[in-house]
């Protein structure tokens, strides 16, 4: 028996890099998945590569900043599969250099993708855990909440703020 059989699972991100990798895996297990992210194409690639393998897979072009297209993701996703089981915020922005040359708009987008979208997922797939009685939330942290490298001060601020979020969210 796989060990996700059946479970339904929103994948951010997950048209490249380690969004990707984790879609592949979540597919050896049995899950069925859907994929989000800004750009179809890439998405398209990924269920390209899964969907002969016989995994069923949505994907939902989503802009995970924006709270309208977030709930869309989540509305998509119970129209198609009923549920969800599992929520993974993987999408993530890097952006640095010395503070005293950041642009306020570089600290803000990196806020957006890193801290902002997984908040306002995590509050859609709550919503609809509470309801089913249970399921996960997974957020892809980093070595930098722990250990900043030099320039990072806006990557290294949302990781830190990510595993606040991941530790309060599990207290309800
Ligand atoms: N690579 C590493 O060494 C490393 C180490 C520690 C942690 N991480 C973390 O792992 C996660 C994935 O990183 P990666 O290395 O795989 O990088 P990546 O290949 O650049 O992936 C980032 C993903 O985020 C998506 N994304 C960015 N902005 C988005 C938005 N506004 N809405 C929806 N999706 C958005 C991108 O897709 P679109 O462009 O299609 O939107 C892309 O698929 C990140 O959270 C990162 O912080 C990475």
């Amino acid at each position: 028996m796989k060990q996700l059989a059946g479970k339904t699972t929103i994948i951010t991100g997950a048209g490249t890099g380690i969004g990707k990798g984790i879609a592949r895996a979540f597919a050896r297990e049995g899950a069925q998945l859907v994929l989000a992210s800004r750009k179809t194409e890439r998405l398209e690639e990924t269920r390209a590569e899964l969907e002969p393998q016989g995994v069923k897979i949505l994907v939902v072009p989503t802009d995970v900043t924006d709270e309208t297209q977030v709930r869309r993701l989540f509305a998509a996703t119970l129209n198609t599969f009923g549920r969800v089981d599992i929520l993974i915020n993987n999408a993530g922005r890097f952006d640095g250099g010395p503070l005293d040359e950041l642009s306020l708009e570089a600290w803000q987008k990196v806020l957006a993708v890193n801290l902002t979208a997984p908040f306002l997922c995590s509050r859609e797939a709550m919503r609809i855990m509470k309801r089913q009685g249970g399921g996960r939330i997974i957020n892809i942290g980093s070595i930098s909440a722990q250990m900043p490298r030099m320039h990072s001060v806006p990557y290294t601020t949302t990781k830190h703020g990510l595993t606040g979020l991941t530790k309060a969210a599990a207290l309800g």
